[in-house]
């Protein structure tokens, strides 16, 4: 099977290409895609040999040039991108650039009928309706790499989707779940990327300590899954071993069970039949000795307050909580805003949505435009 990586030098990116180094008989890579990294870039290259390299950036294109290995062909820009997740030579793209600007080069692929590993989330927030509608239109393979989506689609294997009472997604409740509320106003971006259970890329992480990620999973889950939001719900678990749960109509509930890795489920989506070796620790439960669960405490946690509206709500209104949200979780990464109006920045820029119809991508990109000008007001 012949890939392309978008977002190779990233955190979902290195655990690809572990798995994929893992059955060098079964994937080769035909295009790796970075941003600005291009030292990891050169590692990856070396590697993995790929027919072609693509920076997004210009200037960490050009600290590439005459440094890959001999054949490997250098391209730059979004649009390279997009020309290496629809080559007719590509079976598989695994879409892992982080944010909405991850969505042209995954939507190609899917217009170009691939089989699509999604990891990136804020691609279906943001374009939800016409990522899933073109993916059906073309007969492109949508598969869930996000670990508790995964667990989903194999909780719902062989069942039927009119069966469905609930999907549960579980969350770790991040590096914040219980410390003092009164002190998550000094909360600094070193504290919030330091995941308990997880190793991610910073975005990620800082969402997860907010909860926004699990806000964003649950929209993402809406699409995946064609599920309203009555049927969608998150649960606290502290030791992210039980990953997801699907509820049928009869009271029975599956759940996927594996460590924490995200190997797991980058190979469940490689795979086709087969299951993969992902090389992650094997479960011990009796080492683990317990699994815990609690509610979600909105007042703690108030991106799953809003989520509950915006689920409920238009396409306009996820775009905006995505967009506020990339743009408040950068200022609070670079310093400019504190860790609590992460969310509340989202919160305003919602009430000052119109939730208008959204019918095409130039839609999306009006509202994410003006849902960021909004927020970077709000922020000062
Ligand atoms: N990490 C996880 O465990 C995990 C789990 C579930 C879902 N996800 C989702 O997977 C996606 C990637 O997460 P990650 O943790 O791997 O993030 P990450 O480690 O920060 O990597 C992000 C990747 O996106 C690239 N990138 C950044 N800005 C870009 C831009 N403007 N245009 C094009 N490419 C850009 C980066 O390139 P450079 O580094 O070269 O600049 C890097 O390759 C996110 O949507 C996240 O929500 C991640």
């Amino acid at each position: 099977m012949k890939l392309t990586i978008l977002g190779a030098t990233g955190s979902i990116g290195a655990s690809t290409v572990d798995v994929m180094l893992r059955h060098p008989d079964k994937f080769s890579a035909y295009a790796l895609v970075g941003h600005q990294n291009s030292a990891r870039m050169l590692i990856l290259a070396k590697q993995l040999k790929p027919e072609y390299i693509i920076m997004t950036d210009e200037q960490a294109a050009k600290e590439l040039v005459g440094k890959l290995p001999k054949g490997v062909r250098l391209e730059v820009g979004m649009q390279a991108a997009i020309e290496v997740s629809q080559a007719s030579d590509v079976d598989m793209v695994m879409a892992a650039m982080v944010g909405s600007a991850g969505l042209p080069a995954a939507l190609a692929a899917v217009r170009a009928g691939k089989r699509v590993g999604l990891a990136n989330k804020e691609c279906l927030v943001t374009a939800g309706r016409i990522f899933m509608t073109e993916a059906k239109r073309c007969g492109a393979t949508v598969v869930p790499v996000d670990s508790e989506h995964a667990a989903v689609h194999q909780a719902l294997l062989g069942h039927d989707h009119a069966s469905i009472t609930r999907i549960i997604l579980t969350a770790s409740g991040g590096p914040f779940r219980e410390r003092d509320p009164k002190t998550l106003k000094n909360v600094t971006p070193k504290e919030a990327i330091a995941h308990p259970n997880w190793s991610m890329g910073a975005k990620i992480s800082v969402d997860s300590a907010t909860m926004m990620n699990k806000a964003l999973e649950l929209i993402e889950a809406r699409w995946l899954f064609d599920m309203p939001a009555e049927k969608l719900s998150a649960i606290i678990h502290p030791q992210s071993i039980v990953h997801a749960m699907v509820e049928y109509r009869d009271g029975a509930v599956l759940a996927q069970l594996a460590e924490p890795d995200m190997r797991s489920p980058i190979a469940y989506a490689l795979q086709e039949g087969t299951r993969l070796d992902a090389g992650i620790p094997w479960l011990d439960l009796a080492k683990t000795g317990r699994l815990d669960f609690q509610a979600v405490d909105e007042t703690r946690f108030p991106a799953m307050r809003l989520v509950q509206d915006v689920m409920r709500g238009g396409d306009a209104l996820a775009i905006a909580l995505n967009a506020a949200n990339e743009e408040a979780n950068q200022a609070f990464r670079s310093g400019q805003l504190g860790f609590m109006e992460i969310v509340s920045t989202v919160e305003d820029v919602l009430q000052q949505t119109q939730d208008v119809a959204i019918a095409s991508l130039d839609d999306v990109w009006a509202c994410d435009q003006l849902a960021r000008n909004t927020a970077h007001r709000v922020m000062g």
